[in-house]
Parts: structure tokens; sequence; C-alpha cells
């Protein structure tokens, strides 16, 4: 990753101006998976994997926004935005410019350059870590404060309406407020948020499958569909719930007959994990590593048996983890179908683990995965190159 100075070198070279400079994490979800859009409780923590960009104002309305891991500029303007091809990399700044529009932030036209080192198409977030940079940024050189709460939620708004994924807030949210050291405790309903102190004797170990998650958002969409319909079912006999947050075990299993059975996995599976999120905070606390790791595989077990979105790869990576001396607990992060396995290991044990682990996954797959060591990092921020006031508030 290039440093700061070397960011404003390559804009100058690039747009021929200077510029203020931000960036937004990736993160990794400890537990609380596919909870975020069923008004649940996720625990997730920034990463020290960041979406950088560079901005300076532009005065004829246009966006130009270069994105140098694509090696493309795309030119837009400000008063017709509009989405490019599927799955074109632009369609993240651009959804946010759009979406601080629609919200009637008074933004300008501008010149962008992004760079991330956040691995692409690994379940780490690095979509949040675009939106969240670039909305930093354009807010910025317009001078317009806004709260974080509100650009997470209007960068969530670009992808799921520009975007067309139907993702919940977890992954803007930590990328806006992470904090050093913490994990988030968030309640995806009423935006409270708590933070968590990790245990500084315990390490956050990432580990890639290598096999790249981004095919799945059909799948995504159609699990967040199953939840919509056991939230209508339930509701013909529990007319107060409003989404699975507000369903207990008992009450979803004493209707389980009136729920096509996949749906009903889908339901025990967000309830069960909302309260194993609960639990986990609980267990943080007295460092209850047993606890914690029980948690973990339970919530792995119930992603791929009931929520059925993990895979060979990610059940083979936290079944060798499992084995190994030193590791308090393994189960897959973020959406599935690929993507990576969260590892919470003894800090002794990380660099024997991360061996191990490569070498065994290397040797039942012929895949090398790549294994990140990331403690819990800050959430957006401007760099510090000139004295500017920061325009949000983290209240
Ligand atoms: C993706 C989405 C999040 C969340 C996770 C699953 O990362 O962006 O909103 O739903 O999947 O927990």
């Amino acid at each position: 990753m290039k440093t700061p100075l070397q960011l404003l070198d390559a804009f100058k070279a690039r747009f021929g101006s200077a510029a203020s400079i931000y960036r937004a994490p990736g993160r990794v979800n400890l537990i609380g998976e596919h909870t975020d859009y069923n008004d649940g409780f996720v625990l997730p923590a920034a990463i020290e994997f960041y979406c950088w960009t560079a901005v300076a104002p532009r005065r004829d309305g246009k966006f130009v926004i270069h994105s140098e891991n694509f090696n493309e500029t795309v030119e837009a303007g400000l008063d017709s935005l509009s989405p490019l091809g599927k799955k074109h990399w632009a369609n993240y700044p651009l959804g946010v410019a759009w979406a601080l529009r629609q919200a009637g932030k008074p933004i300008t036209g501008a010149n962008l350059y992004i760079a991330g080192d956040v691995p692409l198409g690994a379940g780490l977030s690095s979509s949040a870590a675009v939106e969240v940079a670039a909305g930093f940024a354009l807010l910025n050189h317009s001078s317009h404060a806004v709260g974080l709460a509100e650009l997470a939620q209007l960068c969530q708004k670009a992808e799921n309406e520009f975007v067309g994924a139907r993702v919940g807030i977890m992954d803007q949210f930590v990328s806006c407020f992470g904090r050093a050291s913490h994990a988030l405790l968030l309640d995806c309903r009423s935006l409270e948020h708590k933070f968590v102190r990790l245990p500084a004797d315990l390490q956050l170990v990432i580990c890639n499958t290598m096999v790249r998650h981004e095919l799945a958002s059909g799948e995504y969409n159609a699990r967040r569909a199953e939840c919509e319909e056991g939230v209508r079912i339930l509701r013909t006999v529990f007319p107060e719930i409003r989404a699975l947050r507000d369903v207990t075990l008992s009450q979803l299993e004493a209707h389980r007959r009136e729920l096509p059975p996949k749906v009903f996995a889908r339901c025990r599976h967000v309830i069960t994990e909302n309260a194993r999120v609960k639990s986990a905070v609980e267990a943080f606390h007295p460092g209850d590593t047993a606890a914690l790791g029980r948690l973990l595989q339970d919530s792995h077990r119930s992603l791929r048996d009931d929520y059925e979105v993990s895979c060979g790869e990610l059940d083979l990576m936290v079944e060798i983890a499992v084995a190994q001396p030193g590791l308090i607990g393994a189960r897959m992060t973020g959406g599935g179908f690929g993507g990576c396995t969260i590892n919470l290991v003894k800090s002794a044990s990380v660099t024997d683990f991360g061996r191990n682990v490569a070498a065994e996954y290397f040797s039942k797959t012929r895949l090398t995965p790549e294994i990140y060591v990331s403690p819990a990092s800050e959430g957006a921020q401007q760099m510090a190159l000139e004295e500017t006031k920061p325009p949000y508030d983290r209240n």
C-alpha cells in the first residue's frame, strides 16, 4: 500500500493539484452473521486494511474517479448519476455520491483517486471501505458536516439501491465507528452500540480460503427473502413482531409446522445467532475462552447447516484450525460462500497457527491461503496532511 504522501503524488500526477486524504477500514465479524438485516446484533471489528481516497474539488459539476486497483478512470455528471455495468467498481463511489445528493447534501463535483488493500471478494468488506472513504471525502471537500451514523446509512442505501445488493448496516457502520483494540457490539435496529475490549493475549487471525464469494449475491438476497417470509408467517400468530429479532426460539418452535422447512431453519439460525452474540459479549469480559470457543463453533455449524452459506473450503479451514494449539474458536465470517474464517488465537501460538493451517489447507486443496493477523483498528478518518477540521462528529 502507498503511504499518504505517495498517494498525494499519484493524485497530483493524474489531476495536477493537491488533495485531502481519507481512509476507511474493512472489517472482520467476530460473531452475529446474517443478523443485521433482521434488526439483530453483530460484533465486528475494523481491521488494518483500508481503502484510501484522495480528493479535490472540480468546478464543472463532474466526478472524475480513478481506481488504482483497477487502473481505470470513469467520469460522471453530478446531475446524471446512474450505475455503470453490473459489478463495476465505480458503482460504489458513484452510488455514495448519488445517495448523498438524494439526502440533500450539498456536494459538488470532484476528482477522486481511490486505492485500497482490503482483499477483494474475501468477505472483509472492501465495498463498505470504498463507500465510506468516498463518502467522507465528498462531504469534506464540500465542507458539509454529517454524523457518522448517517454516513453509514447513506453508504448502505447506495449499496442497496444503486449497486443492487440488499446488505445490512454492519459493514458500513463498523467502517465508520471502529475503535483500536475493540470489537463493536451493534444493535442494528436502534444503532445503539458499545465497544468490547479484546483481550490483550488474543489475536484476530483471518484465513482466506481464496474462494471468492462474489458470485453469491443472488443467494444473499434469497436468504434475506426467506427471513422476510418467516416474519410474514409468524406475524399471523404474533402480530407484534417486526423482524426475527422479536421472535423467541420457543415461539418459533411452537409454529414449526406452519413454516416451510428451509424458512424454519433460516429463522432458527438468526434467533440463535442473536443469542450467541449476547453470550459472546458476556464471555469476553471475564475472558471465558472456553465459552467463546463454543459460541464460535456453534455459530459456524448454524451457518453451515441452518443458513447454508458455508462451503467445503470454509468448513475445511475451520476443521483444520480447531485442531491447532492456541486456538480459542474459529468460524466462517462475512456473507459466506467462500471468503475468510475468523480465528481467535492465543498470541503466543499465532505464528505456528498460521504456518500449520496454511500447510494443511494447501495439502488438501492445492490452494495457497492468505493468512492475515490484524489488530482491531480505528474507523474512518482524515489523514493529517494539513490542518482541516473533520466534517463529522462521533456522537
Ligand atoms: C455481508 C453484508 C452484511 C451482513 C453480512 C452477513 O457482509 O454486507 O450486511 O449481512 O454479509 O452477516
